[in-house]
């Protein structure tokens, strides 16, 4: 047995030294993670569980409605988190997760009507969770920057963890402080688990379906706007191509998450998350013109939503004359999330110091994020 895990009939691992007087540490048994995905299929959920499967010291479980369209060593449940009856039927059996990650979103119209539907998924997958798995540690929520007011103009920046919100409704505050209460009044409180928040902000990587991913609208308008014979314009307005912006890597979001949800130092804890850099989209539209090899264009303001609506036919087109995985149109790209984007004319920027002061001090460049995810998306046959 020596120098190996053994994994007892309880289900954790206990480390065994290869040379016992070479370990002087007290030895603790190390538990074995088992993480649930809650939003398992999303962009900040896909990354999660890819990045989980990385490390390899998790089984990792993922909810959602679909089913994944990729490989993955992970189990997946096909689950309606709305429906609470669903939740408990599926949910009360999972006694060993050790870290439940909560980034599942249910997109509404408006603000007011975000809330209910979100919240009501978050209670129904944490209650059940919290009572069913004895082993757990870890619950942690996925907000954003929209806490601090970024969609609605200009804020208080850079936005520190402690401002206050906008005025309500917006359900990042309601499901905070639904959290917060339930794991003030949890029986075990103390020596049961805790939790941590993290708030990134326009995160980029792959999903399909996301009502909010910016790379995939980018790479289809770039590829769109090439096809055409047009330079790779800057669609949104004068004043967001001059502000200051900042974005989220959806992978370094991931490891962020997981080390809050096992890191001592970061529980109870809420973290604003990017990539680290501010940047203007003018300093970096060079960047993104050249890896599609295109001349880059000045602004000239265009709604994606209604100019990129009868791209359908032509997006399909070039998906048979390169040979891309046949992605339909209306899953690859969500308009109004580019249109909001590119519409911000003020400066959106968070103090992630916070997290680097508390000890996760990865971060990365945001043009060279962006050159890497279009190369990765090249490598997926998703553009040409
Ligand atoms: N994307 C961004 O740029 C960004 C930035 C800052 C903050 N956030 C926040 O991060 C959170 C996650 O966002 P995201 O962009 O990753 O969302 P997303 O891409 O839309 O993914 C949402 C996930 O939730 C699942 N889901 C939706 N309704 C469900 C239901 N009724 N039952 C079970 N699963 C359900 C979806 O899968 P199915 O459809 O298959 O059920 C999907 O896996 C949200 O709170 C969002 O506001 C996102």
């Amino acid at each position: 047995m020596a120098g190996k895990s053994s994994l007892d009939f309880y289900g954790k691992i206990y480390f065994v030294p290869q040379n016992p007087e070479l370990n002087l540490r007290k030895k603790e048994p190390l538990m074995k993670k088992k993480a649930l995905v809650a939003g398992a299929l999303g962009v900040i959920g896909r990354s999660l569980i890819q990045e989980l499967e990385r490390q390899g010291d998790w089984e990792v479980l993922g909810i959602s409605r679909r089913i994944p369209d990729f490989e993955t060593s992970s189990i997946y449940l096909s689950l309606d988190l709305l429906d609470r009856e669903a939740c408990e039927n599926q949910l009360r059996g999972l006694k060993d997760i050790t870290h439940l990650f909560y980034c599942a979103f249910q997109p509404r119209s408006s603000w007011a009507e975000h809330t209910a539907p979100n919240l009501a998924m978050l209670v129904h997958c944490v209650e059940t969770v919290t009572k069913a798995s004895t082993e757990l540690q870890h619950v942690q929520l996925i907000e954003g920057n929209k806490w601090y007011g970024s969609h609605l103009g200009p804020f208080r920046t850079p936005a520190r963890e402690d401002d206050p919100p906008h005025m309500a409704p917006n359900f990042y505050v309601e499901q905070e402080h639904w959290l917060r209460n339930f794991h003030a009044q949890a029986p075990d409180a103390d020596a049961g688990w805790n939790w941590s928040a993290l708030r990134p902000h326009t995160v980029c990587g792959f999903s399909l379906n996301s009502p909010m991913n910016l790379s995939t609208c980018l790479a289809v308008y770039a590829l769109i706007s090439k096809e055409l014979g047009l330079p790779l314009r800057f669609p949104g307005k004068p004043g967001a191509w001059e502000s200051i912006y900042q974005v989220c890597d959806s992978r370094h979001l991931a490891k962020a998450m997981i080390w809050c949800a096992t890191e001592e130092n970061a529980a109870n804890e809420v973290f604003n998350i990017t990539n680290g850099d501010y940047f203007r989209w003018k300093n970096i539209w060079g960047r993104i013109a050249e890896f599609f090899e295109m001349e880059p264009g000045e602004v000239q303001t265009i709604p994606l939503t209604e100019f990129m609506a009868d791209k359908e036919p032509l997006w399909e087109k070039l998906c048979e004359k390169y040979g891309l995985q046949k992605i339909p149109y209306s899953e690859i790209a969500a308009w109004p999330f580019a249109d909001y984007v590119f519409g911000t004319e003020w400066d959106v920027m968070t103090d992630t110091l916070k997290l680097r002061l508390h000890g996760f001090h990865e971060c990365l460049r945001s043009d060279e994020m962006f050159v890497r995810i279009f190369q990765e998306f090249r490598e997926q046959k998703v553009i040409p």
